[in-house]
């Protein structure tokens, strides 16, 4: 199947989501021969808040707010899939939220499960669980940033059946680039990681946005410190072949009975 993906690695404006639009305004028309493209944690709002009055002020309603408007416009106009995380402001809380959207419209939500830092200063942790979207016969699933921390809930996207799982971020912790193709490659899942670059406020962010396929192999990476589109051609029936050898399946093969001590 012809399915191609990828990232927009991009520095988005501290709480300013109207500049924020009209950088991935013209950063999206190069995705345009894209089917499905992820863009980075918070980047409607930039990440590291000093008031609590910045993290309000720049958040939006789901899917009502003028971000996930212009993304789902994007989508119709050049007829492909969006992940983008936004600060989400929902009955008076904020959540670090994705979005996948398409050119039907909105499709849905994740809310990042694990918070980082000063995040538990601003946002809710997530309480959405782990959603699986279907587009173009492949199935979708979406994680934030430290998640990357987490086994578990790779493990269950790609039960799941995810095909891709994409990792919107902002990540801080030199090594995560490092981890995510492992996830991918224990889970048999494509993962694209879109990462933002810059500092704000002496936190600096990492690039290096990647894609990698279910044997852990990178297929792709960006630079540190630059804007980056880049989308290329996913081979599903590696993400659908879950044997490890003619004797191992990856799911099959697990013990939960031997797992107690997890939960
Ligand atoms: C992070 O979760 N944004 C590091």
């Amino acid at each position: 199947m012809n399915f191609k993906a990828g990232y927009i690695q991009f520095c988005p404006d501290f709480c300013d989501p109207g500049k924020n639009i009209r950088k991935l305004d013209s950063l999206l028309k190069h995705a345009a021969n894209a089917d499905l493209i992820v863009i980075p944690e918070l980047a409607n709002s930039g990440y590291n808040f000093q008031t609590h009055d910045q993290a309000v002020k720049s958040a939006e309603d789901i899917p009502n707010g003028p971000f996930t408007r212009f993304l789902i416009g994007m989508a119709k106009k050049l007829d492909l899939y969006i992940v983008a995380g936004i600060n989400e402001k929902d009955n008076g809380k904020l959540y670090n939220s994705a979005v996948l959207v398409g050119p039907e419209g909105f499709l849905g939500k994740y809310r990042k499960i694990h918070l980082f830092m000063n995040e538990f200063d601003f946002f809710e942790k997530g309480d959405a669980g782990l959603p699986v979207f279907q587009i173009k016969g492949v199935k979708v699933g979406m994680l934030i940033c430290f998640d990357w921390v987490f086994p578990e809930v790779w493990r269950i996207l790609a039960m799941k059946g995810t095909d891709i799982i994409c990792h919107p971020s902002n990540l801080v912790l030199p090594y995560a680039q490092q981890a995510v193709p492992v996830h991918g490659m224990i889970n048999r899942t494509y993962c694209i990681t879109a990462n933002r670059y810059g500092t704000e406020h002496h936190v600096t962010f990492s690039g290096k946005s990647v894609i990698s396929d279910p044997l852990g192999k990178i297929l792709c990476q960006a630079p540190e410190q630059q804007d980056e589109v880049k989308f290329i051609e996913f081979d599903l029936d590696l993400s659908k072949n879950k044997m490890i050898t003619p004797k191992n399946h990856v799911f099959n093969d697990r013990r939960p009975e031997q797992y107690k001590g997890l939960v």
